[in-house]
């Protein structure tokens, strides 16, 4: 028989309990401030029909990077390689009879084939956070000021991220109007200008005269040379949700944020408004750890009226190398303290037992050692989990301590002063 591995699949990772307890700090962040946003939980299947990606996902992710199969009943279905899809085809169902904006968040775990590598797995969990019919630029400005505020609560700051930003409007006049090349070429283009800063000055231009002639790529190296919003919107010279957005936020602490980048176009079809990463400022990590944008036509496929949404996912793999970078994730190594009871010998048992029930039954995480224990080897566990209490019955008699104080009261039953030791210490 073949030996079986014990690792996981390629590009997937088995979330062992710190893992688990890193990712749960993180999600309960997200949720934190997508609940004082007002934004509600939903969740969606794990599989999805593959034509849910083909209409709007764009061709890297349908040609190279969704996990697809045939089911039983000859259906073409997909793993899910990302969740905005799957909440249009949701808010599709319920969007006419539900007060707007819709403000919705989840946390799934997507699937793309991908080449393993820093920031990139095949399975990744992502923090996804879309409001859909908002009043335009309102809607947008939540979702970024939002985004920041998370950060912030992880104890991120001005020094260590930026959120660059865009918009396709900008883009689309670029080709329509200035370069005046045909939808096939401006996707090509859109490549280009996504891997602008990621290949050298000699690879760029190849790439471009690939594509396009040299009075062409005269002017889309002078829109890849536009570096802040005043240049960019003299450069176009026409009103834009983006440059609305600049001047409602002008004053606020989310302009700090903000940062003007022409190679802020993503890679995902749908967007057709504001396009925006948030990128990582420290030298060991320049990478984007997120992304989002706002999309008017999605809910089209369905065969329903616009829609306009904006949102933007967050991954776990990438927000766990930033905190990491930054110092910012606390060490979660340990679970959660417990008041650690133990008993030397049998007789005790069901003492142990019943205080372990009358604690849990007041909310007190609670680990009973199952089964007889010498005492001393009670405390080197007790201490070794770092556990802020060691109780222990023996011989009748019971007492609780306080393992960093070193001090302890005796006691029968679980009483005003057994809590009032607890809560006072
Ligand atoms: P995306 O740019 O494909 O956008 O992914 C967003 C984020 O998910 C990335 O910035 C990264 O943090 C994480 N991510 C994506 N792929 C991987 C991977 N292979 N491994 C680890 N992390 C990954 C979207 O998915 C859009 N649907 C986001 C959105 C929501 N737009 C509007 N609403």
């Amino acid at each position: 028989m073949t030996q079986l591995s014990k690792s996981p699949y390629k590009g997937c990772r088995d979330l062992f309990p710190k893992e688990k307890r890193e990712q749960n700090f993180m999600f309960d962040a997200m949720k934190d401030i997508a609940t004082v946003y007002s934004y509600e939980p939903y969740d969606g299947p794990l599989l999805e029909m593959v034509d849910l990606y083909k209409a709007k996902s764009g061709e890297e992710l349908i040609n190279d990077q969704i996990y697809s199969f045939q089911d039983r009943g000859d259906r073409f279905v997909a793993i899910r390689p990302e969740m905005t899809p799957t909440v249009a085809r949701m808010v599709a169902q319920i969007h006419k009879q539900t007060p707007k904006p819709i403000r919705w968040f989840s946390t799934p775990n997507l699937m793309r084939y991908e080449r393993p590598q820093k920031g990139r797995l095949r399975e990744h969990w992502q923090f996804n956070c879309d409001i859909f019919g908002a009043p335009e630029v309102l809607g947008e400005l939540e979702i970024l000021n939002l985004l920041k505020d998370f950060l912030k609560h992880l104890g991120a700051n001005q020094s260590h991220f930026s959120i660059l930003i865009n918009d396709r409007a900008l883009v689309d006049n670029l080709f329509d109007e200035k370069l005046k090349v045909s939808k096939e070429v401006s996707y090509k283009l859109y490549k280009i200008i996504d891997k602008a800063k990621k290949v050298s000055p000699e690879k760029l231009e190849t790439m471009m005269s690939e594509v396009i002639n040299e009075e062409q790529i005269k002017i889309l190296k002078e829109y890849l040379s536009l570096d802040n919003f005043d240049a960019a919107f003299h450069f176009f010279n026409f009103d834009c949700t983006l440059d609305q957005l600049i001047s409602k936020s002008k004053d606020s602490e989310l302009f700090k944020y903000l940062e003007y980048d022409p190679t802020i176009v993503r890679g995902l079809d749908y967007y057709t408004g504001i396009v925006f990463e948030v990128f990582d400022l420290h030298p060991d990590n320049k990478r984007a750890i997120c992304g989002g944008g706002s999309y008017a036509n999605l809910l089209q496929i369905f065969n329903e009226s616009p829609l306009g949404g904006c949102g933007f996912g967050l991954g776990d793999v990438t927000l766990k190398d930033f905190l990491k970078t930054h110092n910012l994730l606390p060490d979660l190594s340990l679970p959660e303290a417990a008041i650690f009871i133990c008993y030397g010998s049998e007789k005790e048992e069901k003492k142990a037992f019943e205080f372990a029930q009358n604690l849990r039954d007041l909310g007190f995480v609670t680990e009973v050692n199952l089964g007889v224990v010498k005492i001393n080897k009670a405390f080197q566990i007790a201490e070794k989990k770092e556990h802020p209490y060691i109780l222990i019955c023996e011989e009748n008699s019971y007492k609780i301590k306080n393992l960093k104080e070193k001090n302890e009261i005796s006691f029968t039953e679980i009483n005003d002063d057994v809590l009032n030791f607890i809560d006072g210490n």
